[in-house]
């Protein structure tokens, strides 16, 4: 599903003098259906800089990033669009959402956007906001003055709404209590049973332990450690 084959990014700092900076060199890592992969490493290592190049939101210098068949380095944007709408799903650190829509709209946008049935999205919507124990009465408001652990569980709502083939989840119970997070590792274990390829950062090793098969250690990917 994920398949990286000697990538290497750099970015140039167009206003620091055109500073150019390697950040990664040679990365490679495939992850099958059904698998969930930890990646870890220390700050700055490049977790997030991998995580954005495999949602497509960061090109590649060299290398190949297919998901789901794709090469995200040679494909048009209407191709990346349709990918993640259909195929891969990532669920962000931090939810950003449009004032004055309400939750459950929130979280049934995915499937209306796959042309699902506007009744039976929002349905499907309910289910998964009982499921993260969102209070029924914020169903109708906007998410935008919600705590941050409601905020997070209303994202996770939406990268689990539809049974998306790949996800990328960045941090996804941070900001969670034992209960909730016991909720979100259920719904990825869920979604591992289903087939779902799954790429994680998570700084909670417990749950690391219990939802991912294998950690990839970006440092080894860092020019920087290599030299
Ligand atoms: N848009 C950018 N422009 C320039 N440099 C960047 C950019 N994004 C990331 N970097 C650099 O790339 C390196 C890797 O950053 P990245 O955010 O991927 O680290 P990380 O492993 O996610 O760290 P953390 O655990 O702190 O989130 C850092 O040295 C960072 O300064
Ligand atoms: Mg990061």
């Amino acid at each position: 599903m994920f398949d990286l084959k000697n990538v290497s990014k750099t970015f140039t700092l167009h206003n620091q003098g055109g500073t150019v900076i390697e950040v990664m060199r040679g990365a490679s890592l495939s992850v099958s259906d059904g698998e969930c992969i930890a990646l870890t490493g220390a700050s700055g290592a490049g977790k997030s800089t991998l995580m954005r190049m495999l949602y497509g939101n960061y090109s590649a210098q060299g290398g190949t990033v297919q998901v789901a068949g794709v090469d995200l380095v040679k494909a048009e944007p209407r191709e990346i669009i349709r990918l993640r709408r259909e195929t891969l799903g990532y669920v962000s650190q931090f939810l950003r959402v449009v004032p004055r829509v309400p939750t459950l709209d929130v979280v049934a946008e995915p499937l209306l956007a796959l042309g699902v049935d506007p009744q039976i999205a929002r349905d499907r919507a309910a289910v998964i906001l009982a499921k993260l124990n969102i209070p029924r009465p914020l169903w109708a408001l906007s998410p935008t003055t919600f705590s941050g652990g409601e905020q997070q569980r209303v994202n996770i709502a939406r990268g689990f709404v539809h049974e998306f083939p790949a996800l990328l989840l960045d941090e996804p119970t941070a900001s969670l209590d034992a209960k909730n997070r016991d909720v979100v590792l259920g719904l990825i274990e869920a979604a591992k049973a289903r087939g779902a390829a799954i790429i994680g950062i998570f700084h909670d090793e417990e749950a690391r332990d219990r939802v991912c098969d294998r950690e990839i250690d970006v440092t080894g990917f860092s020019p920087q450690a290599a030299a």
